[in-house]
């Protein structure tokens, strides 16, 4: 393959990329499709919220299933969980200090209590301990912010008696299904304009069982404008890789935990670092996905001392560098061992997040360079191109912004680097 070749084949893949992002397909489905998902693609970063009695007892969201808690012996922590008023504000302006666009939060997650009020169950936050619809004020305190609104629901449910005899017996499905298909339509239908609806979890039924075509059709119906996931066992809106950043050629959000759990876990300690929550987004908005992070708050609404220290270093990071990720393009370049890339346009941001020292280098880069800055400062950088190399010079010996130091470059057309290049033709001398 020439090097001209190589240079095609890198632009095709990256338009076949961004055309799998637009979804732009020629269908009256796919264009309305792109119309809803328009503001999503956008926004690059949300936050997740778990919320639910699990958050009073502090051993993981899973607590109920992994420790065998017998139903009856459960629901009374949910006499006992109490949250303070409009917790969920506090949630919404770290959220927007933070540069998430949006928020999700569960609903009802798998323990089966329904944060909303519903007429379908008294396991609901108005009639036990809260005493208060928790939905309406998270609504609210998003709204406030200007964050869209995203709403979390399990469909497996482990409170309600059908939710495992369903798979078995016909009309405990039947009931089942109601009760669930009721919950979505009372979530769809008593808080205004929802932005996302994210299912979870469809233990036991198949699509046929949880009749999940119907669902969907319900759903859009009630909220033309709303985006959905992919995990009632249909395709959905985009895909929910979790824990881990995988592109995928279609529309995607990678969903990730500041420790190792969703739900609040007194003990986890196991922390991310804000550097290494910087270096997620940036890959997800390299790639053309968004990163949904999660916040797991205690039981009386607080969030985490922890994750709060964390998101408001990135939200002095995003501060700055916040239009190096959102609506970005997809960025070919992408081999550094000290920094990674974005892009919007010609302009290529590096973010170098193990500072080398003085100098800073892009191998491989075949794009001509126009001018470069420190984002940070608006500092002019001078530097010195080649066929084989852009070397940024004269730089400070210590980083000069953390978690990373973006360098703003700018090109003259799209930029491009060619690590192969680099391999077959490499300067002998
Ligand atoms: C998994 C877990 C659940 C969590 C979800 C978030 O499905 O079961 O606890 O809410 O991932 O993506």
């Amino acid at each position: 393959m020439t090097r001209r070749d190589y240079l095609h084949m890198l632009g095709a893949t990256a338009a076949f990329a961004q055309a799998a992002q637009n979804s732009s397909g020629t269908s009256a489905g796919d264009a309305d499709r792109e119309r809803r998902m328009q503001w999503w693609h956008q926004a690059r970063f949300g936050m997740f919220i778990h919320f639910g009695v699990y958050s009073t007892i502090g051993r993981h969201e899973w607590a109920m299933e992994e420790e065998a808690i017998p139903v009856r012996e459960y629901e009374q922590y949910a006499k006992n969980f109490k949250p303070k008023p409009n917790a969920a504000r506090a949630w919404a302006k770290l959220a927007k200090q933070a540069g998430q666009k949006y928020m999700v939060m569960t609903t009802k997650h798998h323990e089966g209590f329904c944060l909303f009020d519903s007429k379908l169950t008294d396991y609901c936050a108005p009639q036990q301990g809260p005493g208060r619809d928790l939905v309406a004020e998270y609504v609210e305190a998003a709204r406030a912010e200007g964050r869209r609104v995203g709403f979390y629901y399990s469909l497996m449910d482990w409170h309600h008696p059908d939710g495992a005899r369903c798979a078995t017996d016909e009309q405990a499905r039947r009931r089942f299904v109601e009760y669930i298909h009721g919950h979505i339509r009372e979530l769809l239908t008593n808080y205004g304009k929802i932005d996302i609806l994210w299912y979870d979890v469809a233990w036991p039924l198949d699509k046929d069982g949880w009749e999940s075509e119907k669902m969907n059709e319900m759903v859009f119906r009630l909220q033309p404008d709303i985006i959905v996931n992919n995990r009632n066992k249909l395709e959905g809106d985009f895909a929910t890789p979790e824990q881990t950043i995988r592109a995928e050629k279609r529309a995607w959000e990678s969903c990730m935990t500041m420790n190792g759990s969703w739900g609040y876990q007194r003990a986890d300690d196991n922390w991310k670092t804000p550097k290494t929550i910087v270096r997620n987004l940036i890959s997800c908005s390299r790639d053309g996905g968004n990163y949904l992070l999660n916040i797991g708050p205690k039981g009386d609404g607080s969030i985490p001392e922890e994750s709060v220290r964390i998101l408001t270093a990135v939200a002095k990071w995003m501060e700055h560098a916040g239009d190096t990720i959102y609506a970005s393009d997809i960025c070919q370049p992408r081999s550094s061992e000290y920094a990674s890339f974005t892009r919007k346009g010609n302009t290529l941001y590096m973010h170098v997040y193990f500072w080398p020292g003085s100098t800073v280098v892009i191998g491989g880069m075949m794009t001509p360079v126009k001018s470069a800055r420190i984002l940070a400062t608006g500092e002019q950088v001078k530097f010195e191109q080649d066929r084989f190399r852009v070397r940024f010079l004269n730089l400070p010996e210590k980083a000069p912004d953390e978690p990373a130091t973006t360098i703003a470059i700018e090109c003259y057309g799209e930029p491009k680097q060619d690590t192969d290049f680099v391999r077959r033709e490499r300067p002998r001398v």
